[in-house]
């Protein structure tokens, strides 16, 4: 070969490849998150797994145990991880799958994508003003994020675009009900998040055996900077009371006046699911609360399916519990959810690694997320349907 044509075989060979669909693919992941923001040591776990294992080896063995644990045996625990485990997944091809689009609708609003940050209380355990820490990590990854008490006019002074709803278990009356929705709304809550798996404080072995004091929650546990002795330490089977008069009468409270959409969580059950359309609810998600309220209750992913058919379209149906993977999100999406929320990950990240590990955490399982569609042919991620999901042996 001579030289003129070795160098127009070689031009040739570049433009073949410049314009193939990988290179396409890889472009639009580099424009997307390369070069990585983050230093080295929040770039080592390769999964969120891999973050809990940092998270541990950092944490007070009382803190590590309130947030890994579930109730008692810890069956659903489990259960939420193996039910995602044991479903398979369907892919198609020969369909352009240069493009993906991961973009949601919810409550009239797009998403990037279709993972959000679940309500977690008792994160102050980890590091002090964790919410706020949260907040940024989560506002980084442009995800939305549920939010129990915590302030957040600081970080909306600092010009933090963030999307957030406001999570509560509940009042026990209307009056503080309607404060409570007004305040809510004042401070730019986009939807109250009322968890009603919640009326007692549930039984955790973990926590018992550990003589945990719920107001290490807000304290920080003893040995830290902040910690104190337990005032009030858990014990087996106690009976303590949240919100145990909780019924639907609060959305009809909330709705006298505020126009402050309620998305109902913990709904398990299709008739739950069914009332809570009829009481007004903007929005369900099911769950079982990370496993930590019902011992035995069903995995989240497993009641999914019946109760988008019950809602049968008329409210978004969102879900959480034991997603940890791409292929988690796009599971779920096949049966249903419009999205999913994740609860322990990003703790484990903010564990690990401060307001840079919970944006990771959420960014990788995005990226996963991508991918996983891309590889099976699902080119937008509203139109990802049952057909994906199959295992004969889970019962679908
Ligand atoms: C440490 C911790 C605290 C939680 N606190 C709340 C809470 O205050 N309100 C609530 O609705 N759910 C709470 N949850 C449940 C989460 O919102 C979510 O349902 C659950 O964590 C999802 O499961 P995952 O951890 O497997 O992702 C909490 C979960 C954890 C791990």
């Amino acid at each position: 070969m001579s030289h003129l044509d070795r160098r127009t075989a070689l031009k040739r060979l570049i433009s073949f490849v410049a314009a193939s669909p990988v290179m396409a693919l890889a472009q639009e992941a580099r424009d997307d998150r390369y070069p990585p923001i983050y230093a080295d040591e929040v770039m080592g776990p390769i999964n969120l797994h891999e973050f809990e294992d940092i998270a541990k080896s950092k944490l007070h063995k009382m803190a590590y145990d309130f947030i890994a644990g579930g109730v008692e045996d810890e069956l659903t625990l489990r259960a939420n991880r193996e039910s995602f485990d044991c479903l398979r997944l369907m892919p198609r091809y020969m369909i352009d799958v240069t493009h993906i689009d991961t973009s949601v609708e919810l409550l009239g609003r797009k998403m990037d994508y279709p993972i959000a940050l679940a309500p977690t209380g008792g994160k102050n355990l980890i590091v002090a003003g964790a919410d706020l820490i949260c907040a940024r990590g989560a506002a980084k990854a442009k995800a939305l994020y549920s939010v129990g008490g915590a302030p957040m006019d600081r970080l909306l002074d600092e010009g933090i675009d963030l999307r957030w709803w406001r999570n509560t278990t509940g009042s026990r009356d209307q009056e503080s009900t309607q404060n409570f929705a007004r305040r809510a709304e004042d401070a730019g809550a986009e939807a109250i998040v009322l968890t009603v798996d919640n009326p007692y404080q549930s039984n955790r072995d973990r926590n018992n055996r550990n003589r945990f004091d719920y107001g290490y929650m807000s304290s920080g546990v003893p040995g830290s900077a902040e910690g104190g002795e337990p005032r009030n330490p858990a014990v087996a089977a106690m009976w303590l009371p949240h919100t145990p008069n909780l019924t639907w009468d609060y959305i009809n409270w909330v709705r006298q006046v505020s126009e402050i959409p309620v998305v109902v969580k913990g709904i398990l059950d299709p008739y739950d699911g069914e009332a809570a359309v009829q009481h007004g609810a903007a929005a369900v998600i099911v769950s079982n609360h990370g496993a930590r309220q019902l011992p035995s209750a069903m995995a989240s992913i497993d009641a999914l399916p019946d109760v988008v058919e019950a809602v049968s379209g008329k409210i978004p149906v969102m879900m959480d519990g034991g997603v940890r993977r791409g292929t988690d999100v796009l599971k779920a999406l096949g049966l249903g959810a419009t999205c999913v929320q994740i609860g322990r990950p990003y703790l484990w990240g903010m564990a690990a690694f401060g307001q840079d590990g919970v944006s990771r955490v959420v960014e990788l399982l995005q990226a996963e997320f991508k991918l996983a569609m891309a590889l099976s042919g699902q080119t937008k991620a509203s139109a990802i349907d049952r057909r994906i999901v199959r295992n004969p042996a889970c019962g679908l």
